[in-house]
Order: structure tokens, then C-alpha cells, then sequence
């Protein structure tokens, strides 16, 4: 039995590698990415996806802006597209829209979310340069990761896994980056392992590393 997953993406892809790979050497043994969804074109995830023989799916939001229409149609016809795929889980690793209802109450409980900072610290873009103008500014010493379930509220669903980052005295904020994209690709393999433990617990096998 496997457990198909669709990933949408709007930038790199790092994240979508961490779940690829995971599921090459088998730590996601019952794992299978039907589609690959992007809302920009030039997404690097869509070359990820290509190379590992995944279908992709590139989806603007620009054409229905343009022609006036809103942001529930295009979540309604999204959802009709990831629909076709027939996920048990969408996990959104990168995508920056925020979801209407439209979209959301087409997979109820069936979305989760990666997100660089800890569950109500630093919700929404640009949180990980947030939460390291925060340390300048004496205000915390540490920021995080979470895989949470998506709600219409932004950042703010139940959370499935998280992990605080230190700050050290002295790091840059690029070294920061890269220890939260680090921690990131873990996360989001044990968030989507975990996810499907709940919605399929005697089904679902994972091999002790996830
Ligand atoms: C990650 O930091 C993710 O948490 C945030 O956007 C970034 C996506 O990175 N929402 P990538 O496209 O997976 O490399």
C-alpha cells in the first residue's frame, strides 16, 4: 500500500529533495510523490522533480489576477488539479500563498505545512531574517522549525514536529540559513512520517531513521 503525496514548492525545491531522497533510500518506504506543483515557473523544484521522474504541475495565480478573478477560484481549481493525483497527503514545502478554505476543505486534515521558525514566534515570510534581527536586537537566543497542519490562519494549525535553534553569539545570518535549512530537510521527512502514522497507523512503515 502506498501513500501518495503531492509537494507544491515555490522556490528551490531543497525541502522536496529531503522528501525524493527520503524516499529513494527508503526511509519513506511507503511513500510514492505523485505530483510536484509550482506557482512559479522558474522554480528549481520543477527540475528536482523532472530529474526524479515526477509529474509537474506549474500553476500561477497571475492569470486569474489578471483576469479579475479571485483567490478562492484559484484555490478551488488547484484543488481540483491536486485532486487528480488522489493525495492521502499535500504537503506544502515552500509554497507561498496562503490558502483559502477553497482549497483546504478539499483535503480536511490531509495538509501540512513546513515553516522556519517555532509555533507562534515568527509566522509568515521572512522568518528566519525575523527571528536573527530579533537575536541582534537582544530579544531571543533561538528560532526553529515546525511542520504544523494547515489552517486558514497563516503558520497557525496544530503541530506535528518542531525543533528550537539556538542562535550563537556571533553567527551570520547565512550560517543561520543554512542550519535552519538543515534542520528543515529532517523536519519535513519525520513531519510527513508522522502525519501518516495518524492517518493510516496500521498501515503505515517507515524504518527507524525517519
Ligand atoms: C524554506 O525555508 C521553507 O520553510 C520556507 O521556504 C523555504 C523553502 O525552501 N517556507 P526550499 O524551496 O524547500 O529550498
Amino acid at each position: 500500500m502506498k501513500h501518495r503525496v503531492v509537494v507544491l514548492i515555490s522556490g528551490n525545491g531543497s525541502n522536496l529533495q529531503a522528501i525524493i531522497d527520503a524516499v529513494k533510500d527508503r526511509t519513506l518506504p511507503s511513500v510514492t510523490i505523485t505530483r510536484v506543483v509550482s506557482n512559479r515557473k522558474a522554480a528549481y523544484g520543477l527540475t528536482r522533480a523532472e530529474q526524479a521522474g515526477i509529474p509537474t504541475l506549474y500553476f500561477p495565480l497571475k492569470p486569474y489576477t489578471d483576469a479579475g478573478r479571485s483567490r478562492e477560484e484559484y484555490d478551488r481549481d488547484l484543488a481540483e488539479r491536486v485532486a487528480e493525483s488522489e493525495p492521502d497527503v499535500v504537503v506544502l514545502a515552500g509554497w507561498m500563498h496562503i490558502f483559502t478554505s477553497a482549497f483546504l476543505d478539499r483535503f480536511p486534515n490531509r495538509v501540512i505545512n513546513l515553516h522556519p521558525a517555532l509555533p507562534g514566534e515568527f509566522d509568515g515570510a521572512g522568518a528566519i531574517e525575523r527571528a536573527f534581527r530579533a537575536f541582534q536586537e537582544g530579544k531571543t537566543d533561538h528560532t526553529g522549525v515546525m511542520v504544523h497542519n494547515v489552517t486558514t490562519t497563516v503558520d497557525g494549525g496544530s503541530v506535528i514536529v518542531s525543533e528550537r535553534v539556538p542562535i550563537e553569539p556571533g553567527t551570520t545570518l547565512e550560517a543561520l540559513e543554512a542550519r535552519i535549512h538543515s534542520v528543515e530537510h529532517r523536519l519535513i521527512v519525520q513531519g510527513l512520517a508522522a502525519k501518516l502514522r495518524e492517518l493510516y497507523p496500521h498501515q503505515f512503515f517507515e524504518s527507524a531513521t525517519a
